[in-house]
């Protein structure tokens, strides 16, 4: 792909077709300044061989590759991110009605690939950690009790790994989800790198999973958007997987964005186990390092691993500011302002930090001043952190009164936010990042669901997927 690629930038055919840059010819001087005429003159969408959905071309080929190197029997390339590969996955094994057991806190595209496929989602609450006051993963015995009930459940998804880098036991979960003949879909988004070395957890499909999407832009080196869906089971038809990636994708992917795939796959092809080595070197010095900075605390592999803590990436760093009166809002702010130091994820009570096959030992120096160097607070904000205790709710397997897809497409009224609870959602609400919903279309308003956003909203957090961000109102169901 990538040579075919270069090849036609440098080609000298008179275009009279999109894209109407013209190999970057009329290239705005703005982005011209931005990144150069290079990736414009290889912005060619319809190269003979690069149709996505062709099974044979430069693009078909690169797949089978990347099948091959990520064990599984098929993958797609995604233009669009894990969002798609989990819309398609979702589409590709429920339909209208169908039951599908899921966690609660699932990343905003398995709510929509609710809405779009129909599917009725039998919601299980994941392991609550009340030390960290973090969810992990759904464990094997909440997942039999939901199988239990619902035994007519045509797909199981789980979450692994999570944000925070803690994995599930992936291989139990497939192994119930087989005795019933059913898939299992592991939302993979930030385990790309999983499968490269054998200090990093097992990748979901060695241990079982039927399908897992991965985002190769989050952990591996493709292009932002650039991810993977992989299918390594005989119980779905690999054409559903496609048609619903048909649907789903634009019918003009970018095909630099498709050639990032192609180039992280080469690169780990060549050099995976040892680039994500000396990651882990790195990733090793920096935890060692902050767990000894006063203050902070890093989110470590249990010594007994729990069902729903089974396993930790460990270059996934989480630390707990909140001893320091900081919430990681601002300890975030504080990082990025005084230090120029950017994380991944905030949180009321984290920061977490990732550590890729980009970083380099004086980066984690960097880090090491920063977190060394961030103030003791008055305790205002270590208050505001315990407050939160009771979301999300962790003892009850969730009931939506209406499905996602239902209360979507029913008519709605905005109410001011006081007016909301026990209200039914017409819409979704999510701090984004991480992009775990707290309210779903569907689910009835509890009043800690809101106060939780406004926490949130306070403390500089955005709220996402909702016709009002500020928060003033929310779209409900009408009565
Ligand atoms: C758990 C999880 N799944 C899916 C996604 C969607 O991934 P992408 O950004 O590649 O669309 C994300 C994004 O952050 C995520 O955190």
């Amino acid at each position: 792909m990538i040579d075919a690629l270069l090849a036609a930038s440098h080609s000298d055919a008179t275009l009279f077709c999109t894209p109407g840059h013209r190999r970057g010819r009329s290239i705005p001087a703005s982005m011209e300044r931005l990144m150069g005429s290079q990736a414009y003159s290889a912005d060619l969408p319809d190269l003979p061989g690069f149709n996505l959905f062709e099974s044979e071309g430069f693009i078909a080929s690169a797949q089978i590759r990347a099948a091959q190197l990520f064990g599984a029997d098929r993958t797609w390339f995604l233009a669009n991110g894990s969002t798609v590969g989990v819309m398609a996955a979702i589409l590709a094994t429920c339909g209208p009605g169908d039951k599908i057991i899921l966690p609660r806190n699932v990343h905003t595209s398995a709510i929509s690939g609710l809405i779009l496929s129909g599917a009725h989602p039998i919601f299980i609450n994941p392991e609550y950690d009340p030390d960290w006051d973090l969810v992990h993963c759904i464990t094997p015995y909440t997942v039999a009790r939901a199988l239990d009930r619902h035994p007519d459940a045509k797909a199981i998804f789980m979450v692994s790994p999570t944000y925070h880098g803690v994995c599930g036991d992936v291989g139990a979960i497939a192994h119930l989800a087989h005795q019933q003949n059913i898939p299992l879909i592991v939302d993979e988004a930030h385990g790309a790198h999983f499968g490269f070395h054998a200090d990093l957890p097992a990748a979901a499909l060695t241990s079982g999973a039927d399908f897992a999407v991965q985002s190769t832009h989050k952990t591996l080196s493709a292009l932002t958007q650039a991810s993977l869906l992989h299918q390594k089971s005989s119980l779905v038809d690999p054409r559903r997987v496609g048609s619903a990636l048909q649907i789903l994708q634009s019918s003009s992917p970018s095909n630099l964005l498709l050639a990032s795939l192609e180039g992280a796959c080469q690169q780990m092809s060549a050099d995976g186990p040892a680039l994500m080595s000396q990651t882990l070197a790195i990733a090793r010095t920096a935890r060692a390092g902050i767990g000894k900075i006063a203050g902070l605390s890093i989110l470590q592999k249990p010594e007994a691993p729990t069902a729903g803590f089974f396993d930790l990436d460990p270059t996934r760093l989480t630390v707990d500011v909140s001893a320091l009166g900081l919430d990681g809002f601002r300890a975030d702010e504080i990082c990025t302002e005084q230090f120029g130091i950017v994380a991944e994820l905030p949180t009321l009570r984290h920061l977490t930090f990732i550590v890729s096959l980009g970083n380099r030992s004086e980066d984690i120096d960097r880090l090491f001043y920063a977190l060394r160097h961030l103030p003791q607070q008055s305790t205002l904000a270590t208050h505001k952190v315990s407050r939160l205790a009771g979301w999300p709710p962790t003892t009850h397997i969730c009931h939506p009164a209406r499905s996602p897809r239902e209360a979507f497409f029913a008519p709605r009224v905005s109410v001011p936010i006081d007016r909301a609870p026990e209200r039914v959602s017409a819409e979704t609400l999510c701090p984004y990042p991480p992009g775990i919903p707290v309210i779903l279309p569907g689910e009835a308003i509890a009043p800690e669901a809101i106060a939780f956003l406004q926490q949130i909203q306070a403390a500089g957090g955005l709220i996402a997927g909702c016709a009002d961000p500020t928060l003033q109102s929310i779209q409900v169901i009408q009565d």
